[in-house]
């Protein structure tokens, strides 16, 4: 008797759950209409804290089937508790409404450190019953976490220093190894993206988007705004473009997913998207945030030892080096020039290198056609910084190198300008933009041509430079970055290697 009624028990609980599996299961959703909708994985809820008003708030809603990725334990139902006191997330798939009243805890330093007996009243049996749970779940995680490794290549070329949380980071306490090896957006970006290096799936990109929090506006530009948002309790960068730029927004987007142009020095792409809010098209460029804001505004307001311009230079070249470079194989990368670079689009991170952003107006060479990909425009990018042949629309388009000299033209001016700021001994110079005792604020194409390419004027190099072993190399390098024949001028590899040497002659390590 007892028997049939285990077996009836049983037939009941399968024929729930293969209800779940067929059909799916209905989640609490706090902005659906009916306060439904429906999972065929997962329902969660989540809790976040708004640091500022200190506020705590939750959203219902079902997982996107995009994000149900390994089924078993979707990498988005995973938050770290510990490391994460302003975010916690909770999955389930137990049954319709699961998730209504549920309330994921955030981690507070005061429950860490308080004595276990404090914190939970279950006795010994629980106890030891709750661990047993813990530690499976542990190395089935720990198990899936090696499944993901061993397939993805990019494992295996990882420096040790790339299992931390962040390559920013300074601080010793921020490099902890993260258990469960998934807890920001870099971890997400570089446990699924297989190695390509082009990016997170579209409808990951799409859903993260939806997920961010404007904060506050951190900029204006040529296409729309620039704002902080929040992700899960990390910053990020949101590039807001308005409806009649979405050209500018698609060829952005499409640059940062080229593959294989991750890189340190590159400014991260996370997401693209577009969403339609029945009035206008709203087009997000969503990257990582840098806190210490563009080269130009660092520079505006600081200056730099002869470490941290030599780091921040060679950093600089070495993302534009392999912008430059085309990688050859099936993993392979297409040759890219910029064609605005400027100390507003490079990035300084916390630890004093810099990444280059704003990749908007990029060309790429198609080597099998012999061509570069789009009907480029000889006259664009920011006038201060033109070369003098794209002053004088005298640069050969057919010939893709021309547009990677005409960035280093633009280097050299960078490079200027982060030398003035170099403090050796309490002695520097305010900060100015090139040409800025030679043209108005705003110059024309005329009034830039008439000093670069019929006065042949440079940056003026202080004299003092010539004293200090680091700013006298630094100056060659920025000259031979400037040469009006675009042939002779340095290429990006080159000044790369140059600026290592002296790196290393100054005895300067190499950035954490
Ligand atoms: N301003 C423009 N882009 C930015 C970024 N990614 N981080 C910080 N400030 C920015």
């Amino acid at each position: 008797m007892a028997s049939i009624r285990t077996l009836v028990v049983a037939l009941v609980l399968l024929a729930s759950q293969t209800r779940h599996l067929v059909l799916g299961i209905n989640c609490f959703c706090d902005i659906c209409e009916d306060k439904t909708c429906v999972s065929d994985g997962y329902c969660y809820t989540t809790t976040r804290l708004d640091k500022a008003t200190g506020k705590i708030e939750h959203d219902f809603r079902c997982l996107d089937p995009a994000l149900n990725h390994p089924s078993q334990s979707p990498i988005f139902c995973q938050s770290n508790v510990q490391l994460n006191d302003s975010f916690a997330i909770k999955c389930c798939n137990s049954g319709d409404n699961c998730n209504k009243d549920q309330r994921p805890l955030l981690h507070t330093r005061k429950q860490k450190e308080g004595p276990p007996e404090a914190q939970i009243g279950y006795d010994s049996t629980w106890l030891i019953i709750i661990g047993i749970i813990v530690l499976l779940v542990l190395i089935v995680l720990m198990l899936l976490i090696y499944c993901g490794m061993t397939q993805n290549r990019k494992w295996k070329n990882r420096r040790p220093g790339a299992f931390f949380k962040s390559n920013d980071s300074m601080d010793p306490q921020d490099q902890q190894p993260i258990l469960g090896g998934i807890n920001s957006l870099r971890d997400m970006i570089d446990m699924t993206t297989s190695g390509s290096g082009s990016g997170l799936p579209l409808l990951v990109q799409r859903s993260i988007a939806r997920q961010i929090q404007l904060v506050e506006i951190i900029g204006k530009g040529r296409f729309g705004e620039v704002w902080r948002g929040r992700w899960r309790g990390e910053n990020v960068a949101v590039k807001i473009f308005s409806s009649r730029e979405e050209r500018s927004w698609f060829r952005e987007a499409e640059i940062y997913q080229t593959v294989m142009l991750r890189h340190d020095n590159i400014l991260g792409f996370i997401a693209a998207d577009n969403k339609d809010n029945g009035t206008w098209t709203q087009l997000w460029l969503v990257t990582d945030f840098h806190e210490n804001g563009s080269l130009f505004d660092y520079l505006s307001t600081r200056t730099v030892d002869v470490p941290g311009m030599i780091r921040m230079s060679l950093s600089i070249a070495t993302g534009l080096a392999h912008l430059h470079m085309e990688i050859v194989g099936t993993q392979g990368k297409p040759a890219i020039a910029h064609r605005d670079l400027k100390s507003k689009n490079i990035l300084v991170k916390l630890n004093g290198t810099c990444a280059i952003g704003d990749l908007g107006l990029a060309v790429r060479y198609d080597v099998a056609e012999d061509k570069v990909d789009l009907a480029s425009n000889s006259r664009v990018g920011t006038k201060r910084y033109m070369a003098p042949e794209v002053l004088d629309e005298s640069i050969c388009e057919n010939h893709f190198d021309s547009f990677k000299r005409a960035d280093v033209y633009a280097l050299g001016l960078i490079f200027w300008e982060i030398a003035r700021r170099c403090n050796v001994g309490g002695i520097y110079d305010e900060y100015q933009l090139p040409f800025y005792d030679m043209v108005p604020s705003d110059p024309t194409i005329e009034e830039m041509r008439k000093t670069v390419c019929d006065g042949r004027h440079r940056p003026s190099t202080p004299n003092r430079w010539q004293s200090i072993d680091a700013l006298n190399t630094m100056s060659k390098v920025m000259k031979e970055c400037w040469y009006h024949n675009a042939a002779a001028r340095l290429t990006a590899l080159r000044i790369k290697k140059t600026l290592a040497n002296l790196g290393a002659s100054e005895d300067i390590k190499p950035p954490q």
